[in-house]
Order: C-alpha cells, then structure tokens, then sequence
C-alpha cells in the first residue's frame, strides 16, 4: 500500500466566490502599487477598495527577512502584465518517491483552483511538465472542461538522456487545452522507482510555464529540479473581466460596470474564458483601466529619443580617448553639448528613420529634388506643414557613426542668413539622414546655365549671390576651429530663396565621407570640374578646397559657361584650365560672354578674374581665404554700383552691398534716374551698361 501524503492545494479565491460588483471603479491614491519587487496595477489592488473585484484583491505578505511578497489567496505572484492579461504565480511541483527504508513510494499531489476567479490557466504559455525515468503522471480537471490526460516518461539507457530535449526520454510535455482553471495531479501505481531508486529516486510532475524550462539531465538523478523554486514552478495565467461576456454588453451596461475606463482604450473579447479585456489604442500605452491611463506614446517616445541622444553623446565622450577629449573641449564641444542640454527650445529635432519615411512618401522617386555623391535629395513634409529638404547620405564608417551626433549638434548651431538652416537629423545612423529647411527658389547653377533664357539676371544678382555665397562660406570656415569645410563647394549648391538670396546647402556632408585614405580612392569628394586639385594628391580636405572650389564659382559668374564641357575637344573640356591659359596670354575675350564685356568696366573684369585665378591657384596656402574673398567681393560689386566712385570714400558700405534704399544710394539714383529696387533681383536692366558708358 502506497503511503500517500495528499495535500489539498487551497483554491485561489475559494473564500471569494461571491459574485460582487464594485460600487467604486476608480482605485484611491493611498492604495498600495508596489508589493516588494512586484508592481501592482489597477484592476489589481491591495486591500479593501483598491481591486476591481476580489478576485484582484491581492495580499502584500512580509516573509522572513522582512521581504515583501504579493500573494493571490495562497500563491504567490511573480508578475503583472496588463498588456497581455496575464500574471505569473508559483505552483507546487507533484512529486512521487521511492522510500527505501520503508519500500513504498511517497507522494505529494497538488493541485491549483482558480475555478469561481477571474483566472484561466493560459493554453498559449503553459505546459504539463512530467520528469522521471519510470513514470506516468495524470492531468485533469473535473470542474470545467472534463480534460484529462498523461504524460509517459522513461529512460532505456542513461546515456539518451539529452540536455534541453524533453521528448519521453526523462522528461515529457503535453499542452492543455483553453479554458482550464483547475487542475490536479496523480501518479500511476504502475509506474514507479523501486527499481531505479539508487540512480532516480523521484518523479515530478506540474503544469508550468514552457519557456521557463529547459531539462537537465541532472533533474534524473538530483533534486535540483524541485529545489530551483523551493517546490515550485511559474505557470502563466490568463485574467480577465469576466463580470459581462461581451464588449458590447458590457458598454451598454449603465451602472458603470465597464473597465475600460481610459478615453484611449478599447475592448477586446477574452481569448481563453467569457469576458473581456482593456487595451491602450494604438499610439497610446498605460492603464487602460484606470481614467485617463493610457498616454500618448510619440511624446514619450521622442524624451527617449533625446534622452538616447544625451545617453549616447555621453557614453560616446567617455570613450573619447585623451587626445580627442582634448580636441573636443578645444573646439567648443563641451560648450555646445552643455547648451544643448540647458536650451530647452532649440530648434533642433532628431527625427525618427520612420517619421522622415513618412515625410517622403517612403523616399518616393517623385519627390527626389537632387542626387548627388553624398546621397540623395528628397522633398518632405514634417511637423504638418513644414517644408523641408532631406538628405539621404549613401556612406558613412565607423569613425563618423562615433561623432555624427556632435557634429549634428555643431551644424544644428549655425545660424546665418545665407546658409541653409540644418533643422535636425536622423541618429539611426545606420542610414544618416539631414533635414534642412526648403529653399523654393532653384540654385545658381540653373540661375546661370538654366534653359529659361526668359529669366535673364543681371550681372550685378549674380556678383550680389557670389558674394552672399562667399559669406555663407567665410561664416562656416570661421565658425569653428578647425574650420567646418563644405567638401563640395558647387553652383548646384548654392540655393536660393524666394528674394534670390545665397543659401549655401549641404554642408556637413564632408563630414560624413569616408575618413580613411583607402575609401577616397572609390569615393572621391566633391564634384568634377570644382575640385582641388591639391586634394586629389594629398586626399586632405581643407579650408582652401573650398575657395578653389568657389574659385570655379566666380568664372561661372564671369564667363555664364559650365566647369566641364562635355562635348567639347578634350583640352578645352576644363574650365579652370581654359581661363588660366586664357589669362596667361592676358587674352580673356575668347572666353568672356559679349554681353559682360560690353557692360560691364574693364576693372570690374579684371578684378574678378584675378580673384578667380588667386582663388585656382594649385597651391592651396597661396589661395586668398574666405575672408578676404568677401572682401574683395565687397570692393568689387562696389565697382559695379559705381564705377567712378572714389574707393577711398566712406561710405556705407552695408547699405549699399544690401541693394537697400539708403539715402547715400538714393542720392545715386536720382541722379542716375534708376530706382534702387530694380537694380536688384529683376532681369539685366540697362543701368550697368549706363555706366559703362
Ligand atoms: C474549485 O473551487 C470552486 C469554487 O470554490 C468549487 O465550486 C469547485 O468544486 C472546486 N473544484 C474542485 C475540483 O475542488
Ligand atoms: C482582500 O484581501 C485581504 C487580505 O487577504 C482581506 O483582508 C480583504 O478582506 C480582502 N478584500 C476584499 C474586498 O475581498
Ligand atoms: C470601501 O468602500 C466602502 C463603500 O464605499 C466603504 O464603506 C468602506 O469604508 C471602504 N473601505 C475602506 C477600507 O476604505
Ligand atoms: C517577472 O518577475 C521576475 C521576478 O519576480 C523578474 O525577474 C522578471 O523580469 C519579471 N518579468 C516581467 C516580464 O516583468
Ligand atoms: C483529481 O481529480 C479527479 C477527478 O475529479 C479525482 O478523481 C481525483 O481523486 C483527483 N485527484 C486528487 C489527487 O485530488
Ligand atoms: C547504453 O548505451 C551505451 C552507448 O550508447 C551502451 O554502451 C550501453 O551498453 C547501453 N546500456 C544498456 C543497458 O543498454
Ligand atoms: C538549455 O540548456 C542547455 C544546456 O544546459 C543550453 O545549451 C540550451 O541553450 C538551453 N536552451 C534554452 C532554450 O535555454
Ligand atoms: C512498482 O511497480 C511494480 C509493477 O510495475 C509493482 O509490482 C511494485 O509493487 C511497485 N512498487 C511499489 C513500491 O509501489
Ligand atoms: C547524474 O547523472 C549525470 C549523467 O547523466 C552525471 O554526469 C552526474 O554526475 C550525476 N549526478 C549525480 C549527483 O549522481
Ligand atoms: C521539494 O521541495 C519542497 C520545498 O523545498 C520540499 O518540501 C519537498 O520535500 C521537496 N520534495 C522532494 C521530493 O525533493
Ligand atoms: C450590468 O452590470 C451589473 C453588475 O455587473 C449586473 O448585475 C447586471 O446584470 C448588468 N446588466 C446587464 C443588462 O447586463
Ligand atoms: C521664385 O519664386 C517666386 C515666388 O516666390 C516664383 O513666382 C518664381 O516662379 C520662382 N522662380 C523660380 C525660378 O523658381
């Protein structure tokens, strides 16, 4: 006869199976939300009037230690989780022993009743375990479904028995079917240890969850199994508002029995049991059962993003090594960030890669406005309404990966009129996206080389734009040390706005090349026709690139032709090279348009094609800086004004550069009868070629 130690497992709710319907929905704020490392939420609660029901009424116990525990009846809870509707409770292991000193097997059959509760053991998560080398456990549950079933286990030969592989050999599995809510355990008499009790003296079986378990060998022949838990194992259950079998009922039902109290909640029907349960809507999380508890997650979402930025600018500086910490406090990273950090409202965003997906159209081919050796140029809408131009960069290494969120922090600082404002980036780096604000009016490549010969720009637009340009370039070269460098300084990337204002674009894009010289090689910077030729040799960038580059600029202005020609014979391809050999026989005519050399004065001429030649100079330090481009520039539209203007006269030189109605401008104009506004922005007036004259 076996001697059987049979143990009634308490039933989850036994004492609370009245059906009650709360009086009061919401959960006071003095009730308790944490029990030990256990997070109570609402519709669970501690205590009288804190639960949605009692089936929810959880009790805080403190064990030895002074450790806290949350019990449900007598199980104890591991977990909450609202969004799956589930929590996670320990439950006794069955076990079925040989005692040689008596010769009978021992048993200790559990058994778990959550029957009269809102609980539903979860057919999805669980598992009827069974482990032993000569057994056959029983499942069944005789109150709801009628399931009964067995779990065979054995073990031939030791040397099968297989680490993590539960499949008959020591260890057996069967699911169970939805709507269980009790279960108990035997052990067939016919299955037993007497014979192999020196090696497995124990056989277990418990309705657990699967992906709590993996199966040793060891569980054959120790304990280890039934002491992991101290007896016990975590099975998953399934809750549940069980008070109305519908949705729909359970809305129109008025005496405000309807969990789903938050405004951004919906219902849904319980999958394993009657009843139903409460989600955030999409684009919300929280509590769904509380009001008001579920939240908008994008605003979240976003603090996360930055606090990711912050996060990752700080992991990033610890790891800087000596020499470029050095480096980074040199040049203002550390003020930067500490700004960053402090202006709450800087007018900076890191965009999501999925928010910029939107903005495209998902990177569209009609909203393509540019292409280029960096990447690609889309049009975008973000925030509603904003027009922006999106960039999409083809490469970027490892290095850039590292320092691309200081160097967005460095560009997003600059501020000045005639360069496009970088409105924010993308850090899913692993696609490096800038987003800058739309400039609508077309570049100054199309300006000078456009098909719309209705749209003729006077000389002086043009000499104004070059020299806006070259302020652009000054303030990015002076901005920061070392000098931010543009790395493809092109008609193409001069924009302009709705006044024909120069907006310098796409700066930042040097920075997100290839550092390493093995790359240059594949992927050259810049675009033919402007590039340094100083560079190609020594594959260093530097500020002077740039003016080579702009350079190139000016003899487009000067000469209205394209730095490459195509179609033409091979040695007049170049046109850096077919201005400096032009220059060289101090012949230019061939290459001048008829219409500058009749309107405008020798001197201007000849002043811009000696800043051009400084400019293409094959040595970079010999080049003038972008300062003093400027300057030149300045002195030289000066000449286009007023071309017998006394250069050492004061004047304000500003106001007259700005083409705005100042009074020592507009003195000029009378005398010249040519109001000041059209000597800006309209089509070629007659005004330079009167004073040519
Ligand atoms: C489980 O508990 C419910 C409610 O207390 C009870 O009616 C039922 O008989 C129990 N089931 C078993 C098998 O003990
Ligand atoms: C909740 O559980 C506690 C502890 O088990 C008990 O004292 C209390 O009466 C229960 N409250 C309700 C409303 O069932
Ligand atoms: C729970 O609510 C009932 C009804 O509102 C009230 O009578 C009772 O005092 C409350 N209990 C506690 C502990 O607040
Ligand atoms: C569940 O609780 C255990 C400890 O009780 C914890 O380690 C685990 O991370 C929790 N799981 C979830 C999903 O909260
Ligand atoms: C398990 O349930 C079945 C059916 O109700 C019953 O015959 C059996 O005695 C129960 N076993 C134990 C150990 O309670
Ligand atoms: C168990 O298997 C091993 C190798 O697979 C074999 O050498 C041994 O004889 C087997 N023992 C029995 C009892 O079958
Ligand atoms: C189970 O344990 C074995 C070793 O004990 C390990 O190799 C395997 O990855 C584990 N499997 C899972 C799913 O954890
Ligand atoms: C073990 O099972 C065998 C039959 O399979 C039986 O003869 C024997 O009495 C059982 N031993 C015990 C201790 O129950
Ligand atoms: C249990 O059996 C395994 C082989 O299956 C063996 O490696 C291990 O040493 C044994 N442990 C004990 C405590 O006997
Ligand atoms: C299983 O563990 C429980 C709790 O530690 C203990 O009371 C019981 O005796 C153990 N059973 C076996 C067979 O080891
Ligand atoms: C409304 O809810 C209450 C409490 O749960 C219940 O007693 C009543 O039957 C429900 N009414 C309907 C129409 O379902
Ligand atoms: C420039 O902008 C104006 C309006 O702002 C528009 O009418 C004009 O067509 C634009 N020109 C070009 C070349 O885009």
């Amino acid at each position: 006869m076996d001697a059987q130690f049979l143990h009634l497992g308490i039933g989850l709710l036994v004492l609370l199976a009245a059906q009650h319907a709360p009086a009061v929905l919401i959960p006071s704020p003095e009730c308790q939300t944490q029990c030990g490392d256990v997070e109570i939420q609402y519709p669970f609660g501690i205590g009288d009037n804190c639960s949605w029901s009692p089936g929810f009424n959880i009790s805080c116990q403190v064990q030895e230690d002074n450790v806290h525990k949350p019990f449900i009846g007598d199980v104890e809870l591991l977990n909450i989780s609202l969004i799956h509707s589930t929590i996670r409770v320990l439950n006794h292991i069955s076990t079925y022993c040989y005692d040689p000193s008596s010769g009978l097997m021992e048993t200790s059959q559990w058994m778990l009743n959550a029957s009269s509760s809102p609980y539903r053991f979860s057919d999805v998560d669980n598992k009827f375990t069974v482990i032993g080398c000569n057994t056959l456990a029983y499942i069944m549950d005789s109150d709801r479904t009628g399931y009964q079933s067995g779990c065979v286990s054995t073990c031939n030969n030791q040397s099968d028995l297989v680490d993590g592989s539960c499949s008959g050999m020591g260890c057996c599995q069967t699911a169970i079917p939805k709507g269980m809510g009790y279960y108990n355990v035997s052990f067939d008499g016919g299955f037993n240890t007497s014979n192999i009790w020196r090696f497995s003296r124990c056989s277990y079986a418990v309705l657990m969850e699967a992906e709590a378990f993996n199966f040793s060998t060891t569980y054959i022949n120790t304990t280890k199994f039934n002491d992991t838990n101290i007896g016990q194992a975590p099975v998953v259950i399934d809750w549940a508002i069980r008070d109305e079998t519908s949705c729909e009922v359970a809305k129109r039902n008025q005496t405000g029995t309807y969990a789903c109290l938050s405004s951004k909640s919906e219902c849904l029907v319980s999958l394993n049991g009657p009843g139903y349960l409460c989600n955030c809507s999409k684009g919300y999380e929280g509590n769904p059962y509380v009001p008001d508890g579920c939240h908008g997650v994008t605003v979240g979402f976003l603090v996360l993003v930055i606090s990711a930025l912050f996060g990752y600018m700080i992991i990033q500086k610890r790891k800087l090594n000596q020499v470029k910490q050095e480096y980074f406090r040199e040049h203002g990273g550390m003020i930067l960030f500490e700004r960053m950090r402090s202006e709450k409202g800087l007018a900076f965003t890191v965009f999501s890669e999925a928010e910029l997906t939107e903005a495209t159209n998902n990177y569209d081919k009609s909203r393509i406005i540019g292409k280029g050796g960096h990447g690609t140029v889309y049009k975008g809408i973000v925030k509603g309404n904003m027009s922006v131009a999106i960039k999409r960069c083809a490469l970027i290494d490892e290095r850039q990966k590292k320092e691309f969120g200081q160097e967005m922090l460095i560009l997003s600082q600059i501020n000045h009129k005639n360069i496009v404002k970088l409105v924010g980036c993308c850090l899913e780096v692993e696609v490096p996206m800038l987003v800058y604000e739309f400039i609508p009016n077309g570049t100054l490549f199309e300006l000078i080389h456009g098909k719309n010969q209705a749209l003729q720009i006077s000389f002086s637009t043009l000499l104004r734009i070059a020299h806006e340009a070259a302020e652009g370039l000054n303030f990015l070269h002076s901005y920061a040390s070392p000098p931010i460098i543009h790395g493809d300084v092109k008609t193409a990337n001069i924009l302009l706005d709705e006044n024909y204002m120069a907006k310098v674009s796409d700066f930042g894009a040097s920075m997100l090349a290839p550092s390493d010289k093995e790359q240059y090689v594949t992927m050259v910077q810049g675009t033919c026709g402007y590039l340094d030729p100083e560079y190609m040799q020594t594959c260093q960038l530097t500020d002077k690139s740039d003016v080579y580059s702009f350079g190139v600029i000016l003899l487009e202005v000067l000469t209205g032709q394209e730095p490459l020609k195509l179609d033409g014979p091979e040695t007049k391809r170049s046109l850096s090279s077919n201005f400096l050999i032009a220059m060289k026989e101090n012949n230019l005519d061939p290459i001048l348009p008829s219409h500058i050399k009749g309107q405008e004065s020798n001197e201007l001429i000849r002043g811009l094609a000696q800043l051009a030649k400084q400019c293409l100079d094959m040595s970079g330090i010999n080049r003038p800086s972008m300062k003093e481009i400027v300057d030149e520039l300045g002195r030289l539209r000066k000449l286009s004004l007023h071309p017998w203007v006394q250069l050492d006269v004061e004047m304000d030189t500003q106001n007259l550069l700005d083409g705005a109605s100042t009074a020592s401008f507009q003195i000029e104009g009378a005398t010249t009868g040519y109001s000041t506004q059209e000597s800006e922005n309209l089509p070629m007036n007659p005004r330079s070629s009167y004073y040519a004259r």
